[in-house]
This record gives C-alpha cells, sequence and structure tokens, in this order.
C-alpha cells in the first residue's frame, strides 16, 4: 500500500513538475523533452563557404564544376550563343550576354573542360572545318576542350587535335585557326567572364583536386572540424542533439564512385561514439542525394542543375541509401532518427515524387526500427509546409523539419533587428501554431541561425534575436538545431555564439539545477499536502536520490571508440527543460519513509 501510494505521489509530482517545465514529448533525450540541437555542417558534406580554405590549393581554383562562363570574341566584340540554349548550332554574333550565351563547366583537369548549355547539352565539333555546336545530348558525346589563360582574362580554346577555336567573319564558332595564336586581337583570342562561381562543395572539391590530394585534404578535415572536444563542449552548454549532414556516397564507404573520396562513414561512427559519451543522440540528415534535390553544393551538385526528381534510378539509389543507413545504425542507442531528404526544391521537386520517396523511405526506415524518427523536410521555395502534414505519410515517430531563416529572401533585406525579431514572433509563431494544431507530425526547426541582414547589429541586438528564436522555436513540438556548429562567418558559428555571449540560453546551469531542484522539490511537497488533506491517513515523501545518468552499455564493440567512462562531473540542465529523465527515474529507487498522521 505504502508502496503504491508512494508511486502514486511520485507519479502526481511528475505531472506538475512537468506542467512546470514544459510536457516531454520526444523519446530519449537527454535533458527531458525536446531537441535542442546543433547541425554538424559542412563537416561529412562540404560547403566552401562554410570553410573557405578548403578549397585554396586547387589550381585554377575559379573554374571548378559548374562554373559559368562566357565569352566574347575580341576581334566581332560578339558573345559566343548557344542557339535556343542549346539542341542546336553556335553562333558568336550576340552583344548582350544571358542565359543562352552562358555555359557551365564540367572540369576534367585544371586545363580540360566540357562545357554545358543552359539546356543541358554539350558542345561539340561536327562537319567541315569542324564547327561547334551544341548538339550532344550527353557529356560523352561531347568534346574535350582546352582552355589556355591569360592574365587579362583572355583565353585560347582548343581541341585535343590541338586545333584552336575561332570566330569567323559569319559569326561561326570553328574549330580550323591556322597555327598557334598570340595574345593580340585575333580571331582565336576571346575574353572569359566568370558569372558564377558559387559551387563550393565535395564534387568540386574532389574533382577540383583530384583523388590522392582530395583524399589527403578531406581525411585531415573529417579527423579535425568536428572532435570528441566538441561533444563536450556542446554537452556542457545543453546541447542534447546533433543534426548530421551526409552525401549519398556514404553508403559505399570506403570505395565511392568518382569523385567522391571515402572515409565519411567512419567519421560518423566515431560522431555515433561521441555522442553517446556524452549522452546527445544523433539525427542522420541526407543532405547530398544522388543527382542533388536542390541543384546546391551541399547537395553535391555538380553544375546547378536538380536530376534527383528526373530519374527514377536516382531515387531508388536514394532508398538504399536509406536502407544502409538505417540497417547500420537503427540499434545504436545514439540514434535519435534519419532524415530523409534535405531541403527537395519546390521548383524542381513535384509532390507527386516526393511524397511516394518519404513513403516508401518511412517503410525502410520502418524495417530496422519501430521507434526512430523518421524526418522529412519541407521543400524550400514556394512550398507550404502543411502539404507534408496532410501527406499521410506514415503513422508513428514522423517529424516534419522546417528551416527558419531570416535570409535568402528580398523579404529580409532592409529589416531593421525589431522588424526580425516581430517576424519571428508573430509568422513564425503564427505557422508553427497552425502546424501543432494541425495535429500530424511532430514539428522541428531543423535549421536556423542567429543571423540576420541587420548590419552592423550591436551584441545586444543579437542576444535579443536569438532569445527570440530559442523562445519561439522551443515551442516547436518537436525542439530545434541551430545551424552550424563551426562555420567561418562568426554569427553563425554556435561555438563562436556561445563563447561570446551573442546566443544566450538563459540561466547559468549551476542555476538551473537550483532552479529545478527547487522546482521538484515543490512539487513533490504540494502534491504531499493535496493528498495528506484529500483524507489519506497514510502516506508517504520519497525522497529523491539525485543521480547522475547512466550511461546506456552498448553491446556493439564496434561503437566502443572513443567512449568516455564519466566525461563530466556534472549532469547538465538546460534552460526550462531541466532534469533529465534518467535521473528522475531514480526516484523510485530512492529511499521512502513513511509519514503517518
Ligand atoms: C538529343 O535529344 C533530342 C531530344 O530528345 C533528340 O531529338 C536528338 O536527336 C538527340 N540527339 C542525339 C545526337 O542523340
Ligand atoms: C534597401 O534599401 C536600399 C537603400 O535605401 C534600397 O536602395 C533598396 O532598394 C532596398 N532593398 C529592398 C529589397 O527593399
Ligand atoms: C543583405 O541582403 C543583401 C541582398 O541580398 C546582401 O547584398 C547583403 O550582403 C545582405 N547583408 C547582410 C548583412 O546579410
Ligand atoms: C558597419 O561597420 C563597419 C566596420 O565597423 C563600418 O565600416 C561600416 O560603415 C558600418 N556600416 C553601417 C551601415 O553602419
Amino acid at each position: 500500500m505504502e508502496l503504491v501510494l508512494s508511486k502514486w505521489v511520485f507519479a502526481f509530482s511528475l505531472t506538475w513538475w512537468a506542467t512546470f517545465s514544459g510536457a516531454y514529448s520526444v523519446e530519449g533525450l537527454r535533458g527531458g523533452s525536446k531537441v535542442r540541437g546543433v547541425n554538424l555542417g559542412g563537416w561529412l558534406v562540404v560547403e566552401g563557404w562554410i570553410k573557405p580554405s578548403l578549397f585554396d590549393g586547387i589550381l585554377n581554383g575559379d573554374m571548378l564544376d559548374g562554373t559559368e562562363v562566357q565569352f566574347k570574341s575580341v576581334t566581332l566584340q560578339k558573345y559566343v550563343c548557344a542557339e535556343n540554349g542549346g539542341g542546336t548550332g553556335v553562333a558568336v554574333n550576340r552583344d548582350a550576354a544571358s542565359s543562352w550565351e552562358t555555359f557551365k563547366l564540367w572540369r576534367v583537369s585544371a586545363s580540360e573542360f566540357q562545357f554545358r548549355t543552359s539546356q543541358g547539352q554539350f558542345l561539340t565539333c561536327e562537319g567541315e572545318g569542324c564547327s561547334i555546336s551544341a548538339t550532344a545530348n550527353t557529356s560523352s558525346a561531347g568534346k574535350l576542350f582546352y582552355i589556355e589563360r591569360n592574365s587579362n582574362n583572355r583565353v585560347h580554346v582548343k581541341l585535343t587535335s590541338g586545333a584552336y577555336l575561332q570566330a569567323t567573319i559569319g559569326n561561326q564558332l570553328t574549330a580550323d585557326y591556322p597555327g598557334k595564336p598570340g595574345w593580340d586581337d585575333n580571331a582565336a583570342t576571346f575574353e572569359m567572364t566568370i558569372v558564377v562561381n558559387n559551387l563550393h562543395g565535395d564534387y568540386q572539391l574532389a574533382n577540383g583536386y583530384g583523388h590522392s590530394k582530395a583524399k589527403e585534404i578531406l581525411k585531415k578535415h573529417r579527423n579535425s572540424f568536428v572532435t570528441m572536444e566538441d561533444f563536450k563542449f556542446l554537452y556542457r552548454h545543453g546541447i542534447n542533439a546533433v543534426r548530421i549532414p551526409v552525401g549519398w556516397w556514404i553508403a559505399f564507404d570506403p570505395n565511392p564512385p568518382a569523385p567522391y573520396v571515402g572515409g565519411s562513414l567512419e567519421a560518423l561512427d566515431n560522431a555515433f561514439s561521441w555522442a553517446q559519451a556524452y549522452n546527445i543522440k544523433c539525427i542522420i540528415d541526407l543532405h547530398a542525394a544522388p543527382g542533388s534535390q536542390n541543384g546546391m553544393e551541399h547537395s553535391s551538385s555538380r553544375d546547378g542543375t536538380t536530376g534527383w526528381p528526373t530519374s527514377p534510378d536516382y531515387i531508388s539509389q536514394t532508398l538504399d541509401v536509406i536502407d544502409f543507413l538505417a540497417s547500420r545504425y537503427a540499434r545504436h542507442p545514439a540514434l535519435l532518427g534519419i532524415e530523409l531528404l534535405n531541403e527537395p526544391s519546390a521548383a524542381s521537386v513535384p509532390l507527386e515524387v516526393l511524397v511516394p520517396y518519404y513513403k516508401q523511405g518511412y517503410q525502410i526506415v520502418r524495417k530496422y526500427s519501430s521507434t526512430a524518427y523518421v524526418i522529412i523536410c519541407q521543400r524550400i521555395g514556394n512550398a507550404d509546409p502543411l502539404e507534408l502534414y496532410q501527406a499521410n505519410i506514415g503513422s508513428n515517430n514522423i517529424v516534419v523539419d522546417l528551416h527558419y531563416y531570416n535570409l535568402f529572401d528580398t523579404f529580409f533585406v532592409n529589416m531593421s533587428s525589431e522588424d526580425n525579431i516581430q517576424y519571428v514572433y508573430k509568422s513564425r509563431e503564427a505557422q508553427l501554431q497552425a502546424l501543432s494544431s494541425a495535429n500530424g507530425p511532430l514539428a522541428f526547426i531543423g535549421e536556423w541561425v542567429n543571423e540576420w541582414n541587420v548590419t552592423n547589429g550591436s551584441q545586444k541586438d543579437y542576444q535579443n534575436f536569438g532569445r527570440a528564436q530559442l523562445e519561439v522555436y522551443g515551442a516547436a513540438s518537436f525542439g530545434w538545431a541551430y545551424w552550424t556548429l563551426k562555420n567561418d562567418r562568426k554569427h553563425w558559428d554556435f561555438e563562436w555564439n556561445i563563447r561570446n555571449n551573442y546566443l544566450q540560453f538563459g540561466n547559468s546551469p549551476a542555476k538551473q539545477i537550483f532552479n529545478n531542484v527547487v522546482l521538484l522539490g515543490l512539487s513533490l511537497l504540494s502534491s504531499f499536502c493535496i493528498l495528506y488533506y484529500s483524507g489519506h491517513h497514510k502516506s508517504c515523501i520519497c525522497w529523491p536520490s539525485v543521480k547522475y545518468p547512466r550511461k546506456s552499455k552498448t553491446k556493439n564493440p564496434k561503437y566502443e571508440i572513443g567512449r568516455l567512462v564519466n566525461p563530466m562531473n556534472s549532469p547538465t540542465i538546460v534552460n526550462g527543460i531541466a532534469i533529465p529523465m534518467a535521473e528522475i527515474t531514480t526516484v523510485e529507487q530512492s529511499t521512502c519513509r513513511e509519514a503517518t498522521s
């Protein structure tokens, strides 16, 4: 009877306490209820803007895959143009340059390239005098061109045969310039303009350096950019999860298809071990799918195109990657969830393609785990996240990931700091409320940052913006993850924000422990009093014996690497979410004294 009653008091107290400190909903997390996560961006999926120095050693590093170039004949003063954007002839007859006059580079070496038109064809050379046309539908049908650069943007272009291209009087482009041209104004000399050079992903890095050098660079990067020390830092600051972007080639480790470089799987294994040591959970996020789901460097697009939705092969390969990841990590105690695809583009990925993919991905994860969260990402661009709430992807532990940046849209340009904060409180909060009342998947703000379009915001401005975001995104039912752990741009760098006090998590850990102990004590006391005065003659007070959370024992020795026995000497308790469930459960084992009336 006493024991039953003591459990009853305990349960009652817990309810009270949970009411005070925020209801919990996400299974298996330290620090209670929701994900307070950080992304490990730019680590296993390279993003040049996060760490530009990775690209420093590449020869002709401004001519990587996907770089967009235009050519102007110095004699005709006209641009080279693929008529209709490709599929037919090429002329040297345009006064101004736009998309038809722009060619994407496919890099073969520092000086050898293929040229791709805006409609996707490759330049080739056919017929008499070898006239350049844009009629090759595949890269293998296209020609290889050597580019020789002079200092003042002037270039010569030649074929493997040694023949130089020239702009003829009749505005054709032919590979029949007699002999070797000089750098004076002649028909074989062109001015090359680099118009867009914004892709710096794994493809560009590996293909830019070549395999052996890329292997060396990536090995160093993967071993140093994120380490166990970072997990310790996250643990100390109340972070309970990491979202880890990975690329599809991880499934082919250690020998992924060229130009990708193996080794990211070993690094992911390390992350799981470190996470386990610090009681942090991992979300594996498929950031780059074969063919690219959004044309950006972080989906490892080769040239800015979005091939993923156009080929059933790409989609089935992607499902194989999910199968690989789920089978490998489903039983790992540090796994929280698997995100099936990051940021598919609304412009290129139709819902009719995405929804069946998500449904199949959900089933695959469920083959290996009945509890791992399956996370589906909203489409970026012009798409309403409600579309995924209505899509019926799966029934259990499903989460929709939304990315909230007050950036990347002219809408945010010229907004004041106060405008930004109001936007978070009004629009973001309203959307989150609408989604939670949709009664479907959990909501996750899987990417956000303490940065905006405000120039020269003060530290106080940033603190206020950060606080508003933490408050509003903290209401998301699954939680949030900051983008990103480390970044060359300091305001994007989580560690910089914390160390420099630009992002404040409210109370200091010591004060939070105090607050939470007081809160727990109060709720225990009050529930005891209620029971006591509601007519029970016998009751029980439970004294919580506060213990540190036990590390769950792993059975798989593979995951023992780098594990710590006792990483920290105190539990981290986070603002408003409080004492880890592991500690609360120790109450049941605690000493129980009878109180009689
Ligand atoms: C390239 O594709 C187009 C459109 O499908 C087709 O009409 C054309 O014949 C193809 N060209 C070659 C050389 O195969
Ligand atoms: C931002 O302000 C500048 C200067 O007042 C103005 O020229 C520009 O058009 C504004 N941009 C937007 C997107 O409102
Ligand atoms: C704000 O946005 C404009 C236009 O996109 C961009 O040029 C500028 O660099 C941005 N400023 C900041 C501080 O992000
Ligand atoms: C922002 O700060 C920089 C460096 O302190 C300064 O050069 C610039 O003029 C400032 N811009 C504005 C809009 O205040």
